[in-house]
């Protein structure tokens, strides 16, 4: 059992919980994520490491409440329990040695773009950073990605907050921007972001990287649900990824496989949501 010693509401629908799972803050490093279960009978889902700290034995997430199974993890208090917290997974991230990285994050992608950004910036990179969510109240992270970039743009789809727009908006000038080289970009957010971003950057040539979440159960590499293309290739993003060259990745049939269980997660809130109302069995 893994004991959440913190937990913060970072807005309407974003928690932040530190866990105490000292074997993985052992291991976890930038770019990795864990797999959780609330509970015995619950089903596992993948967040990342937001943070970790191996002197307090304790691993951040930071999720946003988006269906059944990070709605039940939102209602959970300080003193609760996981049953499982599995990890790290995933190759960690690969850090340029010097230069200036991009870093866009959107919406539910703030929280995984965070630990990246600020591995970059403690290796000594000049990192601008980009974030954007659909309106200001979603808009999470900005003190701390501000605190571990060199740059912060915000934006907002309504405008409450920041440029009136998308990121790929805050990107073009940076890209058109032939005095100031760019050596990585990174995006992560949600998939028709990170395929917008990529085509944008396509034709300048220059190295662009998204860290993908296809649906994942196992996350060990066996079995297969989190299979995407990648530059003609079958790569399992739990154990080859999550982060790949966004100029190779098949974005269409990722985009297929990732609404495949589309009816079944609204059953699965509706019923959830009702059970709470009635105060019953979760
Ligand atoms: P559901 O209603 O069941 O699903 C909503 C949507 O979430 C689905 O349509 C699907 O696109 C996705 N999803 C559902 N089940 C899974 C699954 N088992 N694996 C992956 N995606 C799923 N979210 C965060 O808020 N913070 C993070 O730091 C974060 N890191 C991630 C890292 C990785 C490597 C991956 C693959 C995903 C990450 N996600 C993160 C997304 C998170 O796993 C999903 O939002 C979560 O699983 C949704 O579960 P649900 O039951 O609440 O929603
Ligand atoms: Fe099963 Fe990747 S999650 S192979
Ligand atoms: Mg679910």
């Amino acid at each position: 059992m893994f004991k959440i010693v913190t937990k913060r509401v970072l807005s309407a629908v974003n928690k932040l919980m530190e866990i105490e799972a000292p074997l993985v803050a052992r291991k976890a490093r930038p770019g990795q994520f864990i797999i959780l279960r609330v509970r015995e009978n619950g089903e596992r889902i993948p967040l990342t490491v937001a943070d970790s700290s191996k002197e307090r034995g304790t691993i951040t997430i930071i999720f946003q409440e988006i269906g059944k199974t990070t709605k039940e993890l939102g209602s959970l208090q300080e003193g609760d329990y996981l049953s499982d917290f599995v990890g790290p997974l995933g190759r960690p991230m690969e850090l340029p040695s010097s230069g200036r990285v991009v870093a866009v994050g959107g919406g539910v992608g703030i929280a995984p773009i965070y630990p990246k950004v600020k591995a970059f910036y403690d290796a000594g990179l000049e990192v601008i950073s980009i974030i954007g969510a659909r309106t200001a109240d979603l808009l999470i992270l900005e003190d701390e990605m501000r605190a571990v970039s060199s740059e912060l743009h915000i934006c907002t789809d309504d405008g409450t907050k920041g440029h009136h727009g998308f990121v790929s908006d805050l990107l073009q000038p940076l890209l058109d921007d032939t005095s100031k080289k760019i050596d990585e970009i990174i995006a992560v957010g949600p998939l028709p972001m990170m395929r917008v971003v990529a085509e944008q950057t396509r034709p300048y040539g220059v190295k662009t990287l998204v860290s993908l979440n296809p649906i994942m159960v196992d996350g060990t590499g066996m079995c297969g649900c989190c299979r995407v293309t990648v530059g003609g290739e079958t790569k399992f993003s739990c154990v080859d990824g999550p982060v790949f060259d966004a100029h190779q990745v098949d974005f269409a049939e990722l985009t297929r496989r990732s609404r495949t269980y589309l009816d079944k997660e609204k059953i699965a809130l509706e019923k959830f949501e009702h059970e709470c109302r009635c105060g019953g069995e979760k």
